[in-house]
């Protein structure tokens, strides 16, 4: 999941590992590094944490100044040692990001020729393929090429050969990669982050590209071998990850965050004084559309699917929204008159960026909700719309969540204004009920006390239920997403009307039902389907404002009791109360909070 290489001048194998764990946020189960040692190809990798390569490597050292590391998140094979990178072939080391998906043909082809396959990834036929070519007498640089123009699928990759200690080869077609300059040395990475501490000059690769990288110089090349220039960027605000200041994880610190974040995202959508929303620059006008589709993955999905009650509630304007892996598929008829929004925090996300392209093949004005600017989809939309969340480390999103939600709810009022569905007074409640956001958020995080108790108790359970209804339906989902994935604990997000279709046939005093519930339009009919809950025995953790506390009448395991809030903004409230329930869960539990097994910060594959 995280690459990087190194043309030093020093020996690079404790650099390269420094620079790996600036990736370790990325997620990954197994690592690796190989440097050119006295002529020969030499590596050191271990399943598991970046403890035990480093555990590796100073129990056997590797010198040399040149070499390349990685951090493997299994796709192909087992994360074990053998499936972990680099691999090697005869004079090649190869460490790969991505899918190589006409791998099993490659394979074939490769055992036919005598080719002898050590692991079960997909990445060793590229080894091979680069070495068969080598083998027939062609030139490194050469053989590269060759391979690269076989592969189908999404990599990005770093390629190191024996006997040439001044040339690493990198090429993209998906995850990112950048290289970066130094004085006499150059470097490759997955990300600026991983390259803060050598550089902040730093060139991208798109899509397509290769480059070949020497301590002196670098170029990059098209597929079809024409030498192309890329931007060269100052990468910016890597510090942030220095450390986790006076935090436990860095989801804890990222959930204390959202004050500050969320106020400085509003602040670029949003005039406060003259309270009406900035004029963005769309290439469209909101008035002129009919349909607004929206895709993203995972907690951005959940955002976009708040953002679409919001869209048709305030804007009248209709929204088709699906998980990107869908979207991408289903060859959704799109009208001229429609826009496309994507919502991201990594802005590299396979199956959003597959969906971003598609309907860039249909036609339509994109635009782009991403966290990092530099990303793809930032680059190949019409206009991105940034969240201002900051870098954001731990793999389970939450700061960059209620960025996404601060956004969308900009750009509902905006939306609003421009199709005239909402008068100009009422622009300025929407804008002040939004400027009063961090200050509530603040008073949402002074809860910990009473979240973290509740959070003990729920750490004794096998499975949670979370309900809502109209936008505290994707908060459930959100809730129930957030506490699988750091706690493990099994739990479902559902519409608290669809209760009784399915669902309720489950509840008994072995699973807590956690309803989200503040006093809004709807509040009477969640209290029904709380009642119908306690009615079998179920307990129920209500999270809702002083007046619904007041007025529930149904006996709850735990009431959190928010400040009451106007009713757009709640769903970026009601997003804190439901991150520190998962996170103090996660912590009684146990588990690896910012690195929650199985999972990766950016999925680059499909
Ligand atoms: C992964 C992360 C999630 C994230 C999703 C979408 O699954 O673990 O936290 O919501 O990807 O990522 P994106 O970068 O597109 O927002």
């Amino acid at each position: 999941c995280g690459i990087v290489g190194i043309v030093g001048q020093t020996p690079v194998a404790p650099l390269i590992v420094d620079a790996l764990k600036r990736l370790e946020y990325r997620g990954y189960d197994s690592a690796g590094v190989a440097t050119i040692e006295n002529g020969e190809l030499a590596r050191r990798r271990a399943e598991g944490k970046l403890v035990n390569l480093e555990r590796r490597l100073k129990a056997e050292p590797l010198d040399g100044n040149i070499g390349i590391g990685h951090t493997r998140w299994a796709t192909h094979g087992v994360p074990n040692e053998t499936n972990a990178h680099p691999h090697f072939s005869n004079g090649v080391a190869i460490v790969h990001n991505g899918i190589i998906e006409n791998f099993a043909e490659l394979r074939q082809e490769l055992m036919a020729d005598g080719y002898e396959f050590t692991s079960q990834t997909d990445t060793e036929v590229v080894a091979h393929l680069i070495a068969r070519e080598l083998a027939r007498g062609t030139k490194p640089i050469d053989a590269a090429h060759a391979a690269l123009k076989r592969l189908n699928g999404a990599f990005a990759l770093a390629i190191m050969f024996k006997g040439d200690e001044d040339l690493i080869v990198g090429a993209r077609n998906g995850p990112p990669l950048a290289v970066g300059h130094g004085e006499g040395e150059m470097f490759l990475g997955s990300d600026a982050i991983a390259l803060a501490p050598f550089t902040n000059s730093v060139t991208y690769l798109e899509d397509g590209d290769w480059a070949v990288v020497r301590r002196n110089e670098f170029q990059i090349y098209t597929m079809d071998r024409v030498p192309v220039e890329r931007q060269r960027r100052q990468s910016v605000g890597t510090s942030y990850l220095v450390d986790k200041g006076n935090h436990r994880h860095f989801m804890e610190k990222e959930i204390h965050e959202q004050p500050e974040v969320i106020s400085h995202t509003l602040a670029h959508y949003l005039d406060f004084t003259q309270g009406t929303s900035k004029p963005l620059d769309l290439p469209f006008n909101f008035a002129d559309i009919d349909r607004l589709a929206v895709s993203a993955c995972g907690t951005a999905y959940l955002a976009g699917l708040v953002g679409k009650y919001w869209f048709e509630r305030h804007a009248r304007l209709p929204v088709d929204i699906d998980v990107a892996s869908e979207f991408r598929y289903r060859e959704m008829p799109i009208s001229r008159k429609s826009a496309a929004f994507f919502v991201s925090q990594s802005g590299e996300t396979a199956d959003t960026l597959a969906s971003l392209r598609y309907c860039r093949k249909e036609g339509v004005p994109i635009g782009a909700i991403v966290n990092v600017r530099e990303s793809t989809m930032a680059r190949e939309s019409d206009v991105v719309m940034p969240t201002l969340a900051g870098p954001e480390i731990g793999v389970a999103s939450t700061k960059a969540f209620t960025c996404q939600l601060s956004v969308l709810a900009a750009l509902t009022i905006r939306a609003a204004s421009q199709r005239g569905t909402i008068t100009a007074e009422e622009e300025k409640a929407l804008v002040r009920s939004l400027s009063e956001t961090p200050r509530y958020a603040a008073q949402v995080l002074k809860l910990d006390k009473q979240i973290e108790k509740v959070s003990r108790e729920l750490a004794s359970y096998k499975h949670v239920l979370y309900l809502g209804r109209d936008t505290n339906f994707p908060l459930a989902m959100e809730g129930a997403l957030k506490l699988k994935e750091i706690s493990y604990i099994h739990a479902e997000g559902y519409a608290a009307g669809e209760l009784k279709h399915g669902p309720i046939a489950l509840i008994d005093e072995n699973m807590p039902v956690i309803v989200i519930a503040p006093h809004d339009r709807i509040f009477e009919k969640t209290v029904s389907n709380m009642q119908e809950v306690a009615a079998r025995g179920g307990k129920i953790i209500l999270i809702t404002d002083q007046k619904g506390a007041a007025q529930a009448t149904v006996k709850t395991l735990e009431t959190i009791v928010l400040p009451d809030v106007p009713e757009f903004i709640a769903p970026i409230i009601y997003a804190l109360p439901i991150q520190m329930l998962a996170y103090f869960t996660a912590v009684f539990m146990g588990t690896d909070v910012d690195q929650p097994r199985n999972l990766a910060k950016s999925v680059t594959v499909e």
